[in-house]
């Protein structure tokens, strides 16, 4: 075959072409982003704002006796499912539920007027891919520091994390029991 450099001429890959080799190439990659999936910036906003009021630290709210404002609370068995399993967003329930066909088994319900957007349910289940871990990603602070950090930080509910500088419509509450438990693993 001839390659005739007049009518052959190379032309710039397609965008998503680029965004799916990078993809492929960098396990911690996210869908339509650059940077890695970090949960206190991409994931815990999301859940705070749209999940928290009914399966957060407020056990009265609670629903369903689901309470994802904690790892141990999203990874805990029930009835054989678990909301968040590590590693396999397919058999997570809160990205069955996320996607669900059903309207009236899709979270949040549709009564709550909030939705999740289609990108921000890819960088939950790829946080899931990545482990699901209740913490910032620490890969690119140096160990030391990490540990530091790890100490103040590691061992506090979700809700805490976040800052004070939000509330989650959940005022006079405690939203930091010390029953709650956190892992960053
Ligand atoms: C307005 C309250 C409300 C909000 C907000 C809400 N949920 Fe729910 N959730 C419920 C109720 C009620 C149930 C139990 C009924 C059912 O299973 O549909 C439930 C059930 C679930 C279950 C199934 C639990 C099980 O073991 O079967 C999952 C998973 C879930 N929610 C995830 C989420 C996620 C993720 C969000 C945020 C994106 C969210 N929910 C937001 C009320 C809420």
């Amino acid at each position: 075959m001839v390659y005739d450099r007049r009518t052959v001429r190379p032309r710039p890959l397609p965008l998503a072409l680029v965004l799916a080799a990078g993809l492929s190439a960098q396990t911690h990659s996210s869908p339509g982003g650059s940077t890695p999936v970090d949960f206190r910036r991409d994931i815990l906003p999301v859940l705070a704002d749209r999940c928290f009021r009914c399966h957060g630290p407020d056990a009265k709210a609670r629903k369903a006796k689901l309470r994802l404002d904690t790892f141990a609370g999203a990874t805990a068995e029930r009835d054989g499912r678990r909301a968040l399993v590590p590693g396999d967003p397919a058999a997570s329930a809160m990205v069955a539920r996320l996607r669900h066909a059903d309207p009236s088994k899709r979270m949040p319900p549709a009564r709550s007027k909030q939705t999740v957007t289609e990108r921000e349910i890819a960088r939950i289940e790829e946080w899931i891919r990545n482990g699901g871990a209740y913490a910032a990603h620490w890969d690119d602070t140096p160990p030391r520091r990490s540990a530091e950090r790890r100490g103040v930080e590691g061992d506090l509910p979700a809700a805490r994390v976040l800052g004070a500088h939000r509330t989650f419509h959940l005022g006079g509450l405690d939203l930091y029991p010390a029953s709650a438990t956190q892992t960053d693993s």
